[in-house]
């Protein structure tokens, strides 16, 4: 088998190292005679693995003591609602979302079937090119939380920290997640779905501040971060599969030198596909604007849109795989997680470069 260069915006390509580990472990699980995916969710061996995942990406992003690991199903996309519903808007205190992109509004959509909810800012008119600035948030002068979602998939847009919010600060990592260090001061839940730059899809880690959550309302267990953080995420069964997959994606992450070469790697590899786009004398043309540009998910067209389908086609016969833009806003998007190397970033911008000469 020749492995591809896949840019896909997930579930998306994982180090050949992690996934030869996982098939090499996957039939027998410390000579128990049987696979961890076929033992109970509530056994030490399992627990072992449980708890380790914890504790990696405590580790690894120096969660503080204040705040708890979740390890939830439901994705990203339960988080909407599960956050809302934790943090319980009212008339008098609405949840505020920042809406740089389709998650942003998607989180709002369903923030307001949970109750009043808003956006304290909204670039959709202009395309979703770009992410608020401090003095462009209109929050409510006493929102019950702040919503936002810091690295858009779709349109490639990333929103640094909200500084300065004296409510519940919810961050939606998704496509970021453990590509940089996270200011625990400012975030009280950050949630991501695992299938970027953690894993395979089925996870769904929350790290959730305590002392933020309010009196809970009554809520219904699984939705309650209060009863998960109390039933340490076991109060079902577990995603096994995904979190022990996950736990050795942490391992190789910290066997690569941790989170500070997953920001260094993260930022060679958008700089030279950024570089390739602004030296192309306008025949590639990104989409965000240059100050909001997203580390991980880089959107951009070409110059005649009647190119994109012939770059496509010639890119996968080169093993560059899943270029294409999202079919909301079309054109092109490389997604550059942790998984995808250096040296595939740098093939994407070697065949651009000569696509860019044979095209002009
Ligand atoms: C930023 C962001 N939020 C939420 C989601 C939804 O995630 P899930 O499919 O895990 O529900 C995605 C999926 O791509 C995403 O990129």
């Amino acid at each position: 088998m020749q492995r591809v260069h896949n840019f896909s915006a997930g579930p998306c390509t994982l180090p050949q190292e992690v996934i030869n580990q996982l098939a090499a472990e996957l039939p027998e699980h410390k000579n128990m005679g049987m696979s961890l995916v076929e033992m109970s969710h509530r056994s030490p061996e399992y627990g072992e693995v449980h708890q380790g995942v914890i504790a990696l990406l405590t580790e690894l992003l120096e969660i503080p003591e204040t705040h708890s690991v979740l390890l939830l199903q439901g994705g990203a996309t339960l988080q909407f609602t599960m956050s809302a519903m934790n943090f319980n808007p009212t008339q008098d205190q609405p949840g505020n979302y920042v809406v740089a992109g389709t998650w942003g509004k998607k989180a709002l959509a369903d923030g307001q079937k949970v109750g009043p909810s808003k956006s304290a800012y909204n670039s959709e008119q202009t395309g979703f090119r770009t992410g608020p600035t401090a003095d462009q948030l209109q929050l409510d002068s006493n929102p019950a939380f702040v919503h936002y979602t810091s690295n858009e998939t779709i349109h490639g847009v990333s929103t640094p920290p909200l500084a300065g919010v004296n409510v519940p600060v919810v961050c939606d990592m998704s496509s970021d997640f453990l590509t940089k260090s996270i200011d625990w001061n400012l975030h009280d839940v950050v949630y991501a779905g695992a299938q970027k730059s953690l894993g395979p899809a089925g996870l769904c880690v929350a790290v959730v501040n305590r002392d933020a959550l309010p009196d809970s309302p009554e809520l219904p267990s699984y939705l309650s971060y209060q009863k998960q953080i109390e039933s340490n995420s076991l109060g079902n069964t577990a995603p096994v599969f995904a979190i022990w997959a996950a736990g050795k994606m942490l391992q190789w992450i910290k066997d690569q030198g941790g989170i500070e070469a997953m920001e260094s790697n993260c930022a060679k590899r958008s700089a030279s596909v950024y570089a390739a786009i602004d030296s192309s004398d306008g025949f590639y043309v990104p989409h965000a604007n240059s100050e909001s540009r997203s580390k991980t998910n880089v959107t951009f067209t070409t110059r005649d849109d009647s190119l994109t389908s012939r770059f496509l086609e010639q890119a996968a016969s080169a093993h560059l795989m899943n270029l294409k833009g999202h079919r909301s806003i079309g054109g092109l998007r490389a997604s550059l997680y942790n998984g995808l190397s250096v040296a595939s970033a740098e093939a994407l911008v070697e065949f651009m470069e000569a696509f860019r000469k044979t095209n002009s």
